[in-house]
């Protein structure tokens, strides 16, 4: 059988012309044609080309415009979408809230055999997607893959690095990850990110209704005892006060976790040597799975009341039809003022940060928790740190995605729709995020005297 031309483009980003969209398009642009780099060529896509077309020329300043073709796709067309895709090796989806356009886009690239990464922090999303697709992508070789940004790359890596300093016969025993965001100016994200978590609270049931229908996935062997911490934290070696944060980051974990216990040695690649099957085995080796959770994390108690406030907000009012409305309405006041329709300035973009610290606990010899041990007896704290989350960091982690994708896709798995986890876990995105500004650090080991 004769093999088919390659398509035109190696990557195209659609819903370029959105608030994080148009960031993602700026990153694109530092890897499109460099000397080493995989990506040699780009197209943008959306449903105006008016504003693809503006987002090009503002990625770009203060050089003029790269001849880049704008091609015009609509979730509600899926023939729009099918030609867009057979025309590329790889889409980056940046269309959401993925609960409402995500489906089209991703059946379209099943279809045409295309691969798909996005940026989406929607649990239920990406479990119907692996639900009704993962057969097909298994067999047609597209491989599907969300949650490629800040939600939920440093919680899995985070958690991954944390987990593989307790070197045998140490194990953790559970992880817990806080995430504070700083800014000398004010803390803002776009309409698109409010948007989507209040029809996450509106939805939460379909979630659950998803994975009752669904056959239930293995568990990791942990060891020790699963334990729970306070609603509110005083975390004191960090300085941060902290309460749970309902992100999608935890459940992405598990899902990689489960994968893991499936298949010891993580996924075999496409076409792998012998060598990276060896190198694939011996990175999931030190892997050691640990209960994990989020909490977000503030200087004072009075910021932990804000988030709360913000949360009480969005879980009631998430819930009733005139409630949604007020809230998508009035987004500054009932998150105050961390979500605004207009998004964040360039400045405020540039002036925040974040750090998310690894908190793991537990036993320095596995036989302690065996004896029946409830106490852990050992902590290591880790930390991963980068710029603003949803405008820098994700572009960032989006585009190392795309590029180990395009560079080193027979390593990764024929097809199939998986965590990002389970699948970049032994490529090099660690080292490629730390080389574009997302460290990893290991802060301190200690024994817990009780
Ligand atoms: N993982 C993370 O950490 C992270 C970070 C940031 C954002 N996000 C997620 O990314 C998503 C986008 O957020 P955002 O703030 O960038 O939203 P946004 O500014 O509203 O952008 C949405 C984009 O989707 C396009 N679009 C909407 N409907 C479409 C359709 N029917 N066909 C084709 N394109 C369509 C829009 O096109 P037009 O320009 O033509 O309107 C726009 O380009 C949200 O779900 C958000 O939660 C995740």
């Amino acid at each position: 059988m004769q093999d088919l031309p390659a398509p035109p483009y190696d990557l195209i980003i659609l819903g370029a012309s959105g608030f994080t969209g148009k960031y993602v398009v700026k990153e694109a642009l530092k890897f499109l044609n460099t000397p080493s780099s995989p990506l040699k060529s780009l197209a943008l896509a959306g449903r105006n080309p008016t504003k693809l077309t503006q987002t090009l020329q503002w990625a770009s300043h203060p050089n003029p415009p790269p001849p880049i073709p704008i091609l015009t796709a609509d979730t509600t067309d899926p023939p729009s979408l099918r030609r867009l895709c057979s025309q590329t090796r790889l889409v980056l989806n940046c269309v959401g809230p993925f609960r409402l356009y995500g489906e089209p886009v991703v059946a379209a690239c099943v279809e045409t055999g295309c691969d798909y990464l996005d940026i989406c922090g929607e649990p239920e999303f990406m479990e119907r997607m692996e639900a009704n697709y993962h057969d097909k992508t298994a067999e047609n070789g597209s491989l599907v893959i969300s949650a490629c940004g800040f939600d939920s790359i440093p919680a899995e890596f985070g958690l991954m690095f944390n987990s593989r300093q307790w070197v045998g016969p140490a194990v953790p025993n559970r992880v817990d990850a806080y995430v504070s965001l700083e800014s000398d100016k004010r803390i803002v994200g776009n309409f698109g990110t409010f948007e989507s978590a209040v029809l996450g609270v509106a939805n939460a049931d379909k979630l659950m209704e998803l994975r009752r229908s669904r056959p239930k996935k293995p568990r990791p062997v942990i060891p020790g005892p699963p334990s729970k911490g306070p609603t509110i934290e005083h975390q004191k070696k960090i300085g941060l006060w902290a309460v749970k944060l309902p992100s999608a980051d935890a459940i992405v974990v598990r899902r990689t976790l489960g994968a893991l216990t499936e298949s010891p040695g993580g996924l075999p690649g496409r076409n792998e040597s012998e060598q990276h099957i060896q190198k694939r085995e011996a990175f999931w080796s030190t892997v050691k799975p640990a209960h994990f959770g989020v909490k977000i994390g503030t200087k004072s108690l009075l910021g932990i009341f804000r988030i709360m406030t913000v949360g009480i907000f969005i879980g009631l009012l998430g819930q009733f039809a005139f409630g949604r409305s007020l809230l998508l309405k009035f987004p500054s006041f009932f998150s105050v003022g961390w979500f605004r329709k207009e998004g964040p300035s360039d400045e405020e973009v540039r002036s925040a940060s974040f750090k998310m610290w690894f908190v793991g606990r537990g036993f320095s010899d596995r036989s302690l928790a065996s004896q029946g041990n409830t106490k852990p007896d050992m902590e290591i704290v880790t930390r991963v740190m980068g710029p603003e989350i949803g405008y820098l960091t994700t572009p960032i982690i989006l585009l190392q995605c795309a590029l180990i994708l395009l560079s080193q896709r027979n390593n990764l798995p024929k097809g199939g729709v998986f965590p990002a986890g389970i699948v970049f876990g032994p490529t090099d995105l660690q080292e490629r995020l730390q080389e574009n500004g997302v460290t990893f650090d290991v802060i301190s080991k200690n024994a817990i005297s009780h």
